[in-house]
Order: structure tokens, then sequence, then C-alpha cells
């Protein structure tokens, strides 16, 4: 069979390669045809050739020759790096962890033109084009454009109208529209703003899904602003900067493109256990009393709460590592975070790149200007100044190796008055309110190449807007025209170093501003939405979209953050939000408090319940961590990714699932009690109600009063909970934490698909140490149901890593079973049980089972 197989691939990839010459009629006619070069020559593993300029592009200064290198990285990865041999132009200076495995067979076949100049990749399985950069012979897309301050490269898609997903960051619908230009530079701008413009960071990478659900994948390693324009049968790249360095992933699937994906830029961080608990916070509590007053309500209207957060408010001026010395007293301070770690919260509060520069006896700002890692003004040797919340500041150099110790210090001392958990770093596009730089702003475009004004413009306005001017300088001389995209991801990493010697844990850090990479390091949430359900649309898209980048921990700002939230948004936002990776709601100090209570009742006990839900699926979510950590997988995912060949899901971005089973279906329009959730081909069980069986596939309307969020299970899965329900607080205790809720007994719920099959995984460990999986500290256990008759089954669990020592304590207590046949007797490890009941005709509960989640078991149904 194996041998056929090959076969057939070798006769496609003949034919293939035979036809390659004739592929395309090229013109070199076309206004810019680009390059030509001579012949390519197969490397060890690759090819490489000379390209020769065969007429100059539109803007000027192109460059006569260059090199071009297309490396066989994986059997699904290919990369393209096209430079200047006789000049070193700029290169994003990480985010290459892909070293060539010289793989021995290729999913791709690799074809050329010589004149002019392109490349395709052609998947040998299936014959299907998947990137094709010859220019088109009608002219409708240049060749290649390659000049000192502008790059253009074009492909063509073999399906009209193709299925775009990525290109990040910005407020949009999923699948990108055709017929678009899509800008990349990571800007303060919030999700208020017109959608699809760009927002805080910028990720070029986009996953292709072709009508025969076979999916592909391609990432830009470029910093530099640029605009993708994609039209009915083409994307082109229009980059003002750096050089051409492109990673191919043929997939197959939409998943493995992103484990592909995330091979290159490095797959998920294992986040704390605890930041996937509750969090609030608020830009406008005032002082401790009033930020220890919103503790205690949660504990009075016995909503949990995780982590309380402080926004700029806590600083004195708005000074970064100061406190406020009337409202935020030190002393108030330390005895607030102490009491909150007392219960098993956790605090995290705001910090901004801006040092304020006004006052000479400000340490911070002195110890910045002795480090020497600061921005500097554009040929000059003293700092940027721009202006934030304190006025006027300087801007820490992320890329100057001082930099990292600098912040490290800072965050030392400042976490003897505040000791925080984790950190939320903001501002960080770089956000100025001056425009440029200001003690020098004079926005006229100088004469000759001007980095505010390059040729092209991505996105139509100067570049130093809402940031500092593009001439400014980092370390090394970089100009901040080529490094701004990544200032965010540099200082999220200094961050994450800071946290994590002070802590000798894990941390939480959560950035406003991301780059590929992101995700191995730190977290981000979605930045300045609105109170409006179109925002809390927006959510979902902006949530799968993250998760495609590889930054699986995200979260947009519950019940919004621009503007009044009101009773039902707010409830219907706390549903949906507690399905996020990362749930905090957040507040700005211009609109009304948004925390549950201030709706009343009911949204209280929207709150509890949803929060409590949560709660309940954290071993399933922190198991799926643990799949991202290891290969990059999505923690939530678009429903195209597990039914690519089902056409009705390429553009459903209402719905999402949380790992490959749990379908979330909320409510996201005003008054609304009903939704209109898709189904796809499967079984599919409701959620938390019994079990009950979903009667028809397709289009299917649920009730969903308000109190209601519509989640249901696909057969075939088994995921862990641990049901907070039985849980009692003590007596004047605060309500249920993290903390106590990975301790608590837990119930398997089993989803039986149509042949009594189900598989599910559980990760544990003790959800704040550094490296345990590197180290062994943890445990892995698999659970599987086997069925021998139609009406007989087996469900085992087997251990596969017991490096946990905390994997004794937890016990299974019960096993929910959704879409059993009639049960007469249950055996665990062979011996008959009686705590067996059937609580509907399919859903089958079997409790009081007090099994070690450290032993392995059995338990046959029949
Ligand atoms: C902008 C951030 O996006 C927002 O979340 C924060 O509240 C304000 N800055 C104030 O710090």
């Amino acid at each position: 069979m194996k041998v056929i197989k090959n076969l057939i691939v070798l006769l496609i990839a003949f034919y293939l390669t035979l036809s390659s010459c004739n592929a395309r009629v090229v013109n070199q006619a076309c206004k810019y045809p680009g390059y030509s070069t001579k012949g390519v020559s197969k490397t060890a593993n690759g090819y490489e050739a000379t390209l020769n300029l065969i007429s100059p592009g539109p803007y000027g200064n192109d460059i006569k020759t260059l090199d071009f290198q297309l490396t066989f990285e994986t059997q699904q990865i290919f990369r393209v790096r096209i430079t200047d041999p006789n000049n070193q132009r700029w290169e994003v200076p990480f985010v290459n962890k892909l070293v060539g495995v010289n793989p021995d067979t290729t999913d791709y076949l690799i074809q050329f033109t010589n004149a002019p100049f392109g490349f395709s990749a052609t998947r040998i399985s299936t014959g299907e084009v998947l990137f094709n950069s010859t220019p088109p012979a009608d002219c409708s897309t240049n060749g290649l454009i390659y000049s000192d301050y502008y790059l253009e490269l074009s492909t063509s898609f073999s399906e009209n109208n193709p299925n775009i997903y990525g290109l990040g960051e910005r407020t949009s619908q999923l699948r990108l529209l055709n017929n678009f230009t899509y800008t990349l530079f990571a800007k303060d701008q919030g999700t208020a703003s017109t959608p699809n413009i760009n927002l805080y960071g910028s990720h070029p990478f986009y996953l292709n899904l072709a009508s025969n659900g076979n999916a592909n994948g391609v990432f830009l390693l470029n910093s530099n602003a640029m605009d993708v324009q994609i039209t009915s049968n083409s994307l082109t790249y229009k980059v003002v900067g750096g050089i051409f360095d492109f990673f191919f992933f043929t997939g197959p699937t939409p998943n493995s493109v992103i484990q592909q994906y995330t091979q290159v830029i490095g797959t998920t961080h294992m986040p704390t256990y605890w930041s996937l608990g509750f969090h609030n916070c608020r830009w406008g509590y005032h002082s401790i009393a009033e930020t220890a007053q919103v503790v205690a309500n949660y504990s009075k209207f016995g909503i949990p709460l995780e982590t309380m957060w402080n926004d700029i408010d806590y600083m004195d001026q708005y000074r970064d590592f100061s406190t406020d010395p009337v409202n935020f007293a030190a002393e108030d301070f330390t005895a607030f975070v102490d009491s909150l770690h007392a219960n098993n919260q956790h605090y995290m509060m705001i910090v901004d790149p801006g040092i304020s520069n006004t006052d000479p006896t400000y340490q911070s700002y002195i110890d910045l200007v002795n480090s020497g890692a600061y921005i500097k003004a554009g040929g000059t040797d003293a700092p940027l100044v721009g202006s934030v919340w304190p006025g006027y500041v300087i801007f820490p150099d992320f890329l100057h190796p001082n930099a990292t110790e600098y912040w490290t210090e800072q965050f030392a001392n400042f976490h003897k008055i505040v000791p925080f958990d984790g950190i939320w770093i903001d501002m960080n596009e770089i956000s100025n309110f001056c425009d440029g730089n200001c003690f020098n702003n004079n926005h006229k475009k100088m004469p000759g190449f001007d980095p505010n004004y390059p040729p092209y413009i991505p996105g139509g306005s100067p570049l130093y807007m809402k940031t500092i001017n593009m001439t400014s300088t980092q370390y090394n001389n970089t100009l901040v025209y080529n490094s701004h995209s990544i200032y965010g991801y540099t200082e999220g990493m200094a961050t994450q170093i800071a946290a994590q010697s002070i802590l000798g844990t894990r941390s939480t850090i959560i950035s406003r501003s991301t780059f590929p990479g992101t995700g191995g390091h730190f977290a981000h949430w979605l930045g300045d939405n609105e109170s409006s359900y179109n925002d809390l649309y927006f959510s979902i898209p902006g949530m799968l979209a993250m998760n495609m980048f590889g930054i699986p921990l995200v979260g947009a700002d519950i019940c919004g953050f621009n503007g009044n939230s009101n009773a039902e948004l707010c409830g219907r936002w706390l549903q949906l939000g507690n399905f996020y990776p990362f749930t905090r709601v957040h507040n700005s100090f211009l609109s009304i408090p948004q925390e549950p209570w201030v709706w009343g009742q009911q949204v209280v006990d929207i709150a509890i319940k949803s929060i409590n839900t949560k709660l309940t699926l954290l071993p399933f979510y922190y198991t799926l961590f643990h799949i991202s950590h290891l290969s990059g997988d999505p923690v939530v995912r678009p429903l195209f990714f597990e039914y690519p060949t089902d056409s009705n899901t390429v553009s459903i971005d209402k719905q999402f699932l949380v790992g490959t089973s749990l379908l979330v279906s909320p409510v996201l329009e005003q008054g609304a009690v009903t939704v209109n959730a898709y189904f796809p081909d499967d079984i599919w069980y409701e959620y938390g109600a019994n079990g009950s069986l979903v009667e028809s596939t397709g289009f299917v309307t649920l009730d969903a009063p308000f109190e209601k969020i519509n989640v249901h299970l696909r057969g075939g899965n088994i995921i862990p909970t641990q049901p907070t329900s039985g849980y009692v607080p003590p007596p004047n205790g605060i309500p249920i934490t993290t903390t106590i809720a990975r301790k608590l007994p837990f119930t398997l719920i089993v989803a039986l698909d149509s042949s009594l099959q189900a598989s599910g995984q559980l990760f544990l460990d003790d959800g704040s140490s550094l490296q345990t999986y590197v180290n062994n500290e943890y445990s892995f256990i698999e659970f599987n149901v086997v069925s021998t008759t139609s009406s007989v089954y087996k469900l085992q669990s087997s251990i596969v890593a017991n490096g946990y020592n905390g994997t004794s304590e937890l016990n299974i207590n019960n096993i929910e079973i959704y879409g059993s046949p009639n049960v007469k007797q249950v055996l665990v490890n062979g011996n008959a049980i009686n705590t067996f009941d059937s609580v509907t005709e399919t859903t089958l509960i079997v409790s009081n089972l007090s099994l070690p989640l450290s032993d392995s078991f059995e338990i046959d149904f029949m």
C-alpha cells in the first residue's frame, strides 16, 4: 500500500516538474517585471540563485543584485531569504528557533521561472499550488521589487476568493476580506476605531484554507511597517524595509499549520495556574481603601476573585515604580497585597515603558540615564523625549544589553513595597502623546529619505503618528524605523526575566503590544474596546486570531473598556469572558463602574455561575496549555480547524471551540434569548445539562435565556473537571480561588461517539514552578473508552508520567457519561459497585469513586 502511495506521489511530482517550464507564460513587458536569474542551483538542503534587476521599481534605490536562498527546514517547512549580498540590512534579531533538519523527503515541490524570476511551491500529494511569486502574464501583480525602503512580492492564488486568516493585529472578522489592504505596524489604536485598521501588535502570518479543506501558512519574519494587499486571486506584501525572510508551512490541517508556525516562533509558555482564574481591574480605583473595598465586595457578594489589579492610579504622579504617598501609602500597599496573598489571591499592576524625566531626583530616571539604555533622538546621543501619563518621558531601549538589568532592578526595589505576582505592561507600541518628539516637533518631511515618511507609507499616515519619531535610534544605531514593532516584545522579554528572577517562579505578564514569539514568554489582552455588542462579538475573532499567532493566553476587557456598560451586556460578557483563556473585567475611569454587583442580583448570579464554570473547567484549560506548550496548538480555535472540509465553518467566528471538543455559542445581540448555533456533522451533547443530545446538526436555534450560555461537548472526548459546586467556604472566608479549586475532587465528563469510544488527557503540576515539564515534575494521564460490543464498554486510565508529587492527593470522585447505552453493571478494577445511576436514558453518573489519579484504573460498563 505504502509503495503504491509513494509511486503515485512520485508520478505527480514528475508530472509537475515536466509541466513546470510552460506552467505560466511570463511577461517581461510588465512595468515592474522584477529580477531575473541566469539559473538556480541546488544546494545540500535547498536552492540558491543570484537575481539581477531587470528594470527599476517605483521608488528608486533598487538593489541591483540579490541573493536568493531557499532552505528545506523540515518535511513541511521551507524558508526563503532574499537578501542584499553587499549590504547588511536590518533583520529581526530573534525568532529563529528553527534549524534545518535536512529532511530526506518533503511535502512540497519547488519550481522556478528565471526571467522574470519567480518561485512556486506545490503540495506534492495533491498538486495544489501553495505559493507562486512569478508575475502573471496579465501583469496584475508586479515582479519582485527590492529597493532600500520598499520591498514588494506577490503570490497568486489558484482559487478565487481564498479563505485567509491572520495578518494582525486588528479588530475584524476572522476570515479576512478579499480586495482589502491590511496594514501591519504596532499602533496605540483602540478597537473602538474603524475595524480592520492596525492595532497594537504586528503579526505578518497568514493561514490559507483551500476549499478541499487543506491549509497552508506563510510567515514573513520582518518588523518593518507593511501593507498586505489581498485581492480575489493574489496577495501582495509591500514592506518599507528589512529583508524578505519567509517561512512556508504546508500543513495540511489548520492545526498543523499553527504547530509548524510555532516550531519557528516558539510554542506557548506554561502560564501560572492562577492566571486562568478571574481578574478584576479598573482605571479609576483611587486608593488602597477603594481597591480593598472592591475585593471585599467580591467576597460579600460571594463572587470568586483570583486577582486584583490596579491601573496607573496607584502611582505617584503617574511615575513607574512609585506609589502615591497619600492614597497608596507604601505600608498600606504592602499590607493590602499581603492580605490578598493570605487569602490565596493575587495582585497585578500596570507599568508603562516611559520614564518621567522632569525630576532629576527621580531614581528610576537617574538609573536609566546611568545605564545608557534609553532610546536616542535621531542623530544625537540625547534621549528622545516623548509624553505619556506622567508628562515628558524617556524610553528604555530594550535592545540595549544593559536594559534588562536596569528593568530588573527597578522591579526588584518596587517588589519590596508591592509584592506583586504578575505585571501588566501597557503603552508599549510605543505610545506617545506628542507624535514624534516633544521637543523637536517639526513634522515637515526632510529632503531625501525621511523615515517618518518613507516613499511608500503603509496605512497612509506618517509613521511617527501616535508614537516616537522613526528617526530615533536604539542600540547599535538601530533606527526605530526598523525596530518599532518589536518594542513591546523586547519589553515583555525583559519584564518576564525580571519577574521570574524576583519571584523565583513563573509569573504572568500581560502586554498590549506583541510580535511573533510573544506567546512563548508572555500574554496579551485585546486592548481598549467599547462597551458594545459589536465589541462583544469582535472579542471572539480577536482571541481566535491571537491563538493562531501562538498567543493563547488572551482575552478582551469584559463588559467593555470605553463607554458605559449595562446589566444585560455585562451579564452576557461575563458568560462569554469566562471561556476566554484570560478572563479579566476592565474599565476606563471615564465610564460608570461595572463590577458585577453594580447591576443587581441577576448579574451577580451570572458572574458566580460563569466563574464557577471556568474554575470547574480549569484542569481542561490547563491541559490544553500544556499541549500548546509542547506542540503549539491553539487553546481556543475556530470551528474550521476541526471541520475544514465543511464550507459552512470557514467564516464562523461567533462560536468557537475550547480545545477540539467544547463548543461555545454565546449570545452576542441585545435582547436575544435564542442563539442560532452551527453544529458540524458530529455528535454533540449539551455540557452541564445532563448531557442531552443535540437532535440535529447544521444551524440550530437554541434557547438562551439571560442566565444561560450554550456550551456543547463533542462526542468522542473526555474532559477532566473539578466541580466547584461542592465547595463551601469557611464562615467569613472568601469565595473559592484556584488554589482551592485545583485540589477538589475530579469529575470526568465522558462524551461517547457513535461507536462508544472517547479519549482525553490530564496534565498536572504545581501550577507555578519553572520548567516542570523539563524537570519531570508533572503528571500526565490519558483516559480512553473502548467498547467491545454495542453496549459494553471500558474506561481506562493510563499514567504516562507521574512526577507531580501532589497527584496522589487528587481523586476522581465522579464520572459522567454522555451517550451511554443502558448499563446494568459497573465494575471498578474488577469489583462491582452500586453507586451509579442513569439520570437520563443516555446519561449515566457514577459517583463516590475516590480513585487516586496517581493509580491507573479500569471501569467496565455493561
Ligand atoms: C491604555 C490601556 O489600554 C488601558 O487598559 C489602560 O486602562 C489605560 N491605558 C490607562 O493606563
